[in-house]
Parts: structure tokens; C-alpha cells; sequence
């Protein structure tokens, strides 16, 4: 294979580009799933899409591709290049995005290097992959695999009231493509790792193996309201109360488990939502993840058993609705291993590791062999407007992505490349 590298500054001038579109005016950068900050991201993303010389596609369920045959044979499964540009609230620029554009980086460089796939290359960009807006998260993905059929998908209502198939609709993304309708031989994704693992190490790449499983619930909880002064301790139904008691439910036994398990409440709601009322209501969601399934299960069966034991003691009534269930994943074994076998050769020091995130990738590995590359995250900080990844550590994690795909799709002595 000869020496080629990808043009870091036109990577990195991107992923500046992009991480200022969806900015409010006190300058916190959100571009949630099918917004309008969104739109103007897919925008920009089609657009480099197009000036790379790639073809543009947009499934149903608003999953963006750039295609780029080549000389390859159009109907040959593709290899597939990628992640999201949705984001959190208040986010940092790179997660997801940097995979995104470090993908179409390696298309372009191979086309401009005029290198020859044996198979034609995909650049993707998945629909709502952070399920900020729209429960389940990687819900573009798990549709792209068969997982969620996209009517369901497509009806699926937002935090906001908002229906996805009318906000795709709305910004221009409602697409004809079946979800699915490119069987990939492979899919790879390159992203930050939103982990402290690499830094602490000093390591440049993480080779990822596996992706731990998720849970997430909504749950409602139904006291009485009442008024906050003349109601005696002894005499309240208080919703708020209850809610608190999970949270530290969650938090002291996952603290105190010496298991990987991780709980997070991350959304709360009281109401009626007056200072002098007891909370008649409390809905909050639930974030359970453990990279072992018996023990996620376990973990979901506790919690279940404290809101009983909690309804009775405290006078409320609990409620949980599912919102997303994903069972842990392991990444294909070949692909792992090119994965440090490419770092290797780029004289990058790497170790195999666990996603803590949910990722596109997790939903990938349902129909095609998948794995993940990582990039260290300045002190471990993601979902953050403080993410950080220095240029060298993001450009060389881009050179281990093009040199994986040269490897498998660069049609050499036999012609017909090494596809899978
Ligand atoms: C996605 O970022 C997730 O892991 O929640
Ligand atoms: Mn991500
Ligand atoms: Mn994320």
C-alpha cells in the first residue's frame, strides 16, 4: 500500500465549520434530531458531500449517505463509513460529527488519490442517534438494521410534541430510500471515546471490542399535592420526595456494586412546580448501562423492586414506560484486530476497549461484520461543551480509518480487493 494520508486541515476546518452551525445566542451549540439547526448541519454535510464528487441519499427515516462507486462494481455491498451529527444539549463539536467527516476525509482522499475500490464506499450520516428528541437513541440505525420499522419510527413523538416523520418532512429530510436499501459488507466507525480510558493511558487509539448494554425508562410518580406549610411530614403523598429517593437509590448501588454498572437521572419534571406546593407529580427518566447482560437484567429487577417497595412507604403511585432497551454488543474479531494492526503500522500505540456510549455501530453489527475506533477525549469529558480531542490525536485517528479502508476495499494484485 503506498503512503497516503488524509488532509487533516480540510478535516479539522470542517468539524469547526459544522460545530458553529446550531449555536444559540448565548453561543451553546444544540442540533437536536430533525431541528432546524439540524437541517442546516445536514445541509452543510450534503454539501461536502457533493463538492467531494460523492452521491447524496436520504433514506425514509432521514439516514444521509454520500456514495462514491468509483470504478467499482455499483451493485457490489458497499463498505460503510460513519455516525450522527445530531447532538445533545449544549454539546461539544465532535462527538459523532467526527466520525462523520472523518469518513468523507477518507473517501476524498482516496478519490483524489484516484485509488480504485473494489466496492463502492458509503459515507453515512444517521437520524437521531442521541435520543435527546426522540426515544430510542440510535433510532436511525436501529431502523437502517431492521430493528424498528420505520412507520413506527416515523411516528415516534418528541420531547418537544414534535412527530419525526413531519420534522423530516419539514426540514427536507424525509427521503425515498427503503431503510436498508445498502447492504454493507462492513461498517466502521471512528469516534471520540467520551471516556477517560485513553488519556489516562496515554494511548492514541482504542481498538473497540465490545458496547456495553442500555436501559432507559420514563417513570411516573403520583403523590398529592398539598400546601408545603401546613401540611405535617407525617401526612405527605409527595412525589418529589420519592423521585429524590431513586436517585440515590440508583446512584449509591451502583456506587457501591464493583461492577462497571452506571445509572444517571438526567431529565426530572415536578409538578405542579410551585415553591409552597408538595409535587403531586414527578416524572424522570432512567439511564441503566452495564456491559453484562444478566447483570443489566439484575440491575432493571432491583430498581423495579425498590419502586414497589417505594410506592407503599412513601403513598404514591409509580409508573415506567420503556424508552429504549439495547443489549450489549461485541464488535467483530477481524476487524478489532485490523484495527491494531493499522495503528501499529502508523507506529500509534493502542489497547482494546469497552464503549461506554451508545453508538450507530451497535446497531450496524445486527446485519454486517462492525467494529470502532477510538480517539482520546481531554479529561474524559463529553455531552459537554468542554469535549476535547487534540487535531494530531483526530488526524492520525483518521489515517487508521483510511488505511483500514484501503485494506479491505483497494482493489490490488487480485483485483477484486479484499472486501469481506
Ligand atoms: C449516546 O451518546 C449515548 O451513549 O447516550
Ligand atoms: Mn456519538
Ligand atoms: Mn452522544
Amino acid at each position: 500500500m503506498t503512503g497516503l494520508s488524509v488532509d487533516g486541515s480540510r478535516l479539522l476546518g470542517r468539524l469547526h465549520t459544522l460545530g458553529e452551525i446550531g449555536r444559540d445566542k448565548d453561543g451553546r451549540l444544540t442540533r437536536l434530531a430533525a431541528s432546524d439547526s439540524e437541517k442546516a448541519g445536514r445541509d452543510a454535510v450534503a454539501g461536502w458531500f457533493r463538492e467531494a464528487g460523492l452521491e447524496v441519499a436520504v433514506d425514509r427515516v432521514g439516514n444521509l449517505f454520500g456514495i462514491w462507486s468509483g470504478d467499482a462494481d455499483a451493485n457490489a455491498a458497499p463498505l460503510m463509513l460513519g455516525s450522527h451529527i445530531d447532538t445533545v444539549i449544549n454539546a461539544g463539536i465532535y462527538d459523532g460529527c467526527y466520525g462523520v467527516l472523518a469518513a468523507l476525509e477518507v473517501v476524498q482522499s482516496m478519490k483524489e488519490a484516484a485509488l480504485t475500490p473494489a466496492c463502492p464506499l458509503v459515507v453515512a450520516a444517521f437520524t437521531n442517534e442521541e435520543g435527546v428528541r426522540y426515544a430510542p437513541d440510535m433510532l436511525g440505525s436501529l431502523v437502517y438494521a431492521g430493528g424498528l420499522a420505520v412507520e413506527d419510527a416515523l411516528a415516534t413523538i418528541g420531547t418537544d410534541g414534535t412527530q419525526l416523520g413531519e420534522e423530516l418532512a419539514r426540514i427536507g429530510y424525509a427521503g425515498p430510500h427503503e431503510p436498508g436499501f445498502l447492504r454493507p459488507r462492513a461498517y466502521l466507525e471512528l469516534h471520540i471515546e467520551q471516556g477517560p480510558v485513553l488519556e489516562r493511558e496515554g494511548l492514541p487509539i482504542g481498538a473497540v471490542e465490545n458496547l456495553q448494554g442500555i436501559s432507559w425508562q420514563r417513570v411516573i410518580i403520583e403523590g398529592r399535592a398539598n400546601h408545603a406549610g401546613t401540611t405535617p411530614m407525617s401526612m405527605r403523598q409527595d412525589a418529589g420526595h420519592a423521585a429524590a429517593r431513586v436517585v440515590t437509590f440508583l446512584r449509591d448501588r451502583a456506587a457501591a456494586s464493583n461492577a462497571p454498572t452506571v445509572a444517571t437521572v438526567g431529565c426530572m419534571a415536578f409538578e405542579p412546580n410551585a415553591i409552597n406546593v408538595i409535587p403531586s407529580r414527578a416524572t424522570f427518566t432512567v439511564d441503566l448501562r452495564d456491559p453484562d447482560e444478566a447483570r443489566l437484567q439484575r440491575e432493571e429487577a432491583a430498581l423495579a423492586a425498590y419502586l414497589d417497595e417505594l410506592a407503599v412507604a412513601e403513598g404514591v403511585t409509580i409508573t415506567t414506560e420503556r424508552l429504549a432497551r439495547f443489549e450489549p454488543v461485541i464488535f467483530d474479531r477481524g476487524i478489532v484486530e485490523q484495527v491494531e494492526r493499522a495503528a501499529a503500522r502508523r507506529g500509534l500505540r493502542c489497547r482494546r476497549m469497552t464503549s461506554g456510549a451508545g453508538h450507530d455501530a451497535q446497531m450496524m453489527a445486527r446485519i454486517c461484520p462492525t467494529a470502532m475506533i477510538f480517539v482520546p477525549s481531554k479529561g474524559g469529558v463529553s455531552h459537554n461543551p468542554e469535549e476535547h480531542t487534540a487535531p494530531d490525536e483526530l488526524v492520525a485517528g483518521a489515517n487508521v480509518l483510511l488505511d483500514m479502508v484501503r485494506e479491505l476495499v483497494e482493489a490490488g494484485g487480485d483485483k477484486r480487493g479484499r472486501c469481506w
